[in-house]
């Protein structure tokens, strides 16, 4: 049965470049005469049946901008059997065949069981985290690191200035690829990340102590919100040192402002694909970035992939300080 009119929604934690993919999603589909309804606040407004029509205008004036137009949610009913029974059925009755997903593994999840009770449905990696097995590429990822890396150059700033050891929390959930990045680029004298910190703080109390000695007048220890405690492990390092230590949590900053140009770039393609995918025929599939293309894999497939921080890259980062 040809596609005449699909849904498009947001989910879990919104990213910078979100409102890039829901222009190309609504554009792509007007192009190839499809009409867009927009659901909004994820699963959550779907199961409120708040869904709204758009046209081209509707994604005018967004592409620089942070957030979701539509807004984004968690709901734990959609995660039920009879919640997910009753989105398809909400799809149905709003004419919607196909609905196009942004969001991360969780909302990936939910697509699936979506696809499986008769609407198609294609995701798209939207997540500050970069934590989706199948894909090099999510969403805000750039645009994140970024603005943490700005952020951290000015503790930096202050830190120099005071001779105190800052420890900078970034976000990422369980992933450390915000935490690797801002190592390298804030070229960061320790990064602890949650897939490798043993938990060893006297290695870290040794290198403070040592760089002091050597004439160092900060040391910028980067700690992964996997990790977490930046407070206390301050608190602990400046009792074991006698250095100033002062923790910062950078928080919700690294979610909001405008995206990149690579963020808006990376999520006008998927968008565009996305749709094309299921204009195809398709239902059930992720789109990603792999090696360098833009591909897809099947849902229940991409989410049982792994992935892990390149160990090649984690000992370079580790070299490059002195
Ligand atoms: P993310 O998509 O960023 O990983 P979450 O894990 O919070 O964020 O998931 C977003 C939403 O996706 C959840 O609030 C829920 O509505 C839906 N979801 C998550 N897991 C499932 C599941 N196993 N089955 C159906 N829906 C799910
Ligand atoms: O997934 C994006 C993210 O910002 C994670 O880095 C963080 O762990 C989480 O979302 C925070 O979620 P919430 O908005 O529920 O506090």
């Amino acid at each position: 049965m040809a596609i005449k009119t699909i849904g498009v929604l947001t989910s879990g934690g919104d990213a910078p470049g979100m409102n890039a993919a829901i222009r190309a999603v609504v554009r792509t589909a007007i192009h190839n005469g499809i009409n867009v309804k927009g659901i909004m606040r994820g699963y959550a407004g779907l199961l409120q049946e708040e869904i709204v029509d758009m046209d081209s205008t509707s994604v005018s004036e967004i592409i620089h901008r942070g957030g979701t137009i539509l807004y984004t949610a968690r709901c734990q009913e959609f995660t039920t059997a009879e919640g997910q029974k009753k989105g398809a059925e909400i799809c149905r009755k709003h004419g919607i065949d196909g609905v196009v997903v942004i969001g991360g593994d969780g909302s990936f999840q939910g697509a699936g069981k979506l696809s499986a009770l008769g609407i198609n449905t294609i995701g798209i990696p939207g997540t500050i985290d970069l934590d989706i097995a199948c894909t090099d590429y999510t969403i805000g990822f750039d645009t994140a690191v970024n603005t943490a890396m700005e952020a951290i150059d000015k503790v930096r700033d202050t830190s120099t200035s005071h001779e105190r050891c800052s420890i900078i929390e970034v976000m990422g959930r369980n992933a450390g690829y915000i935490a690797l990045w801002c190592g390298f680029a804030n070229g960061a004298e320790d990064v602890l990340l949650p897939e490798r910190y043993d938990g060893n703080e006297q290695v870290l109390i040794d290198r403070i102590i040592e760089n002091r000695k050597r004439g160092k007048k900060h040391h910028i220890i980067i700690n992964a919100e996997g990790i977490g405690h930046s407070t206390s492990m301050a608190k602990r390092i400046e009792a074991a040192t006698g250095i100033e230590t002062r923790a910062t949590i950078l928080g919700y900053m690294q979610r909001g402002g405008a995206p990149t140009c690579k963020d808006r770039v990376y999520a006008s393609i998927m968008g565009a694909k996305a749709v094309e995918l299921l204009l195809a025929g398709h239902s059930n599939r992720l789109v990603a970035y792999k090696n360098g293309e833009y591909v897809d894999f099947d849902i229940q497939e991409a989410l049982a992939m792994t992935k892990d921080i390149p160990e090649d890259q984690f000992r370079i980062s580790k070299l490059l300080v002195r």
